[in-house]
């Protein structure tokens, strides 16, 4: 028997008061990939998510994480399985410093709560500091670490929520639109900043409308229409299908798609 996927999202419909949203879409990410999951705008990609995370329950099919079904799992549960996520928008607490955002990314890897419930003042010496400093200064972050993130740059607080996505120690790291509202700098950073995690042994599996940045990131697409998937294979295969084409009515997929949700 051959290892299950990391991740398997199988048979899975979702309706929304009546009307499919996803309908019986299947498709597996194997550990080690740079998965992108494409689409046009309304497509199903952030429901995807939203099903993984466990945001909303599913309508059919099930979800396996390893081999290990968690369809029926809290969302909060999912993390200790290894799936952490970044938000189409932001999540921070934004009156906090970036350090005490990297810190709450940590959560699920203290034994004790208490570790991580001593005002971050009273540990400044603590392992969990310590790891976020580090965290911090590889992601050449570390000057904005006692700023509050309300004050920071956009570009500096998703890598800010990247990182807190990432301190989890995730198996799979789900990105909703990461390079969505950065200027070239900042996506050449986040490029960086992604292959790095990946390196470290993470999965991603990533939405993304810039076509450039999916296929420099990607070694692999699947691309759903109104939640079907119409395509799956590398961005060249996918690029000359027929039915990928119709979807994006001539935006052509080679170039950046200028919609953006
Ligand atoms: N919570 C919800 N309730 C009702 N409809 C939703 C909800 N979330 C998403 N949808 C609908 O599902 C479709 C897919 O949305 P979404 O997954 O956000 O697409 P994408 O991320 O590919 O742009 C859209 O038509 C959207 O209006
Ligand atoms: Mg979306």
């Amino acid at each position: 028997m051959s290892k299950p996927a990391l991740l398997e999202f199988a048979e899975v419909s979702k309706l929304f008061g009546g009307l499919a949203v996803i309908t019986q879409l299947s498709f597996k990410v194997d550990a080690g990939e740079r998965l992108a999951l494409i689409g046009p705008n309304g497509a199903g990609k952030s429901t995807v998510f939203n099903l993984i995370s466990g945001v909303y329950p599913l309508s059919a099919g099930r979800i396996l994480i390893e081999g290990k079904d968690i369809t029926q799992m809290a969302s909060r549960r999912r993390i200790y399985h290894g799936v952490s996520r970044s938000f189409q928008n932001i999540r921070l607490m934004e009156h906090q410093t970036a350090i005490e955002n990297i810190m709450l990314g940590q959560h699920p890897t203290a034994s004790s709560l208490s570790d991580l419930l001593t005002p971050y003042r009273l540990q400044r010496r603590s392992p969990w500091v310590e790891e976020a400093k580090e965290a911090l200064a590889r992601a050449k972050l570390a000057q904005y670490a006692e700023r509050p993130v309300n004050t920071l740059p956009y570009g500096v607080r998703k890598r800010i929520d990247l990182l807190r996505a990432v301190m989890a120690r995730p198996k799979l790291l789900l990105l909703d639109e990461p390079a969505a509202g950065l200027n070239p700098v900042e996506t050449e950073e986040l490029h960086e900043q992604l292959m790095a995690i990946h390196d470290s042994g993470i999965t991603l599996l990533v939405v993304e409308h810039d076509m450039h940045f999916v296929d420099r990131l990607c070694t692999r697409v699947v691309v759903i229409n109104f939640g079907e998937k119409i395509a799956e294979g590398t961005m060249d295969e996918v690029r000359r299908d027929a039915k990928v084409r119709e979807a994006y009515l001539g935006a052509e997929v080679a170039t950046e798609a200028s919609d953006a949700s």
